[in-house]
């Protein structure tokens, strides 16, 4: 079993148009220039029927939401903050995107080789950031399997982030975020976006899910 993999067209209009309904339904602004919607037992129900033959084992859905957002993500890790969890992947899924002049090329999603073991965290080295529901990691100590210096793709891809984050980051894979595809990859992988808006895209939809092994 892949531990990065990208199922693609999967989901056809309808559906996705089902999802998006379903996200405006209980949707709440938490942060500026961001929306969420916890509520994913619809989703969880509506996509079973393909996500039960996507990943193998006995898996469940723990945790999850709708993000819309206007700003691109920055370096993190959603392992949740139960530590005697079997964590297993994290599922995202592309609902829509709003662009102008678009270059696909520069819309991605960034699994790195780093892996996390802690809780569920933003990893800001070299910034004074907040934390959120994910806390702050500014000492890469814990962080496992870094490299020497920063990665130059990484750089170019990432022109959103102060470079001293990307410190000891390499890039696992760089997969394209479309609405349609599914994408899954081990919750315990360190993940960042692209810098999409440099991609003419102004604002995207998508829906998580993160599952464990029973
Ligand atoms: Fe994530």
């Amino acid at each position: 079993m892949n531990s990065v993999f990208r199922l693609t067209n999967v989901l056809d209009k309808e559906i996705l148009q089902e999802l998006i309904n379903d996200f405006q339904e209980n949707c709440t602004n938490t942060y500026p220039g961001r929306r969420f919607n916890v509520d994913i037992n619809y989703a969880v129900k509506l996509l079973n029927p393909i996500l039960k033959y996507s990943l193998p084992k006995n898996w469940i859905v723990d945790g999850g939401n709708y993000f819309e957002t206007v700003v691109p993500y920055r370096l993190h890790c959603d392992t949740g903050k139960d530590r005697t969890k079997k964590l297993y992947y994290n599922i995202v899924i592309p609902l829509k995107l709003w662009y102008e002049d678009y270059n696909p090329n520069l819309n991605k999603l960034i699994i790195t080789d780093q892996i996390w073991n802690g809780d569920a965290a933003f990893f800001v080295k070299g910034d004074n950031a907040l934390p959120e529901y994910n806390i702050c990691i500014t000492d890469y100590e814990q962080v496992e399997n870094k490299i020497e210096g920063i990665d130059n793709t990484l750089l170019e891809l990432c022109t959103h982030l102060n470079p001293r984050n990307l410190e000891g980051f390499s890039i696992k894979k760089v997969i394209d975020w479309v609405p349609g595809d599914i994408i899954f990859f081990r919750r315990h992988y360190i993940h960042t976006t692209s810098n999409w808006r440099s991609a003419g895209v102004s604002q995207k939809l998508g829906l998580s899910l993160f599952t464990s092994l029973q």
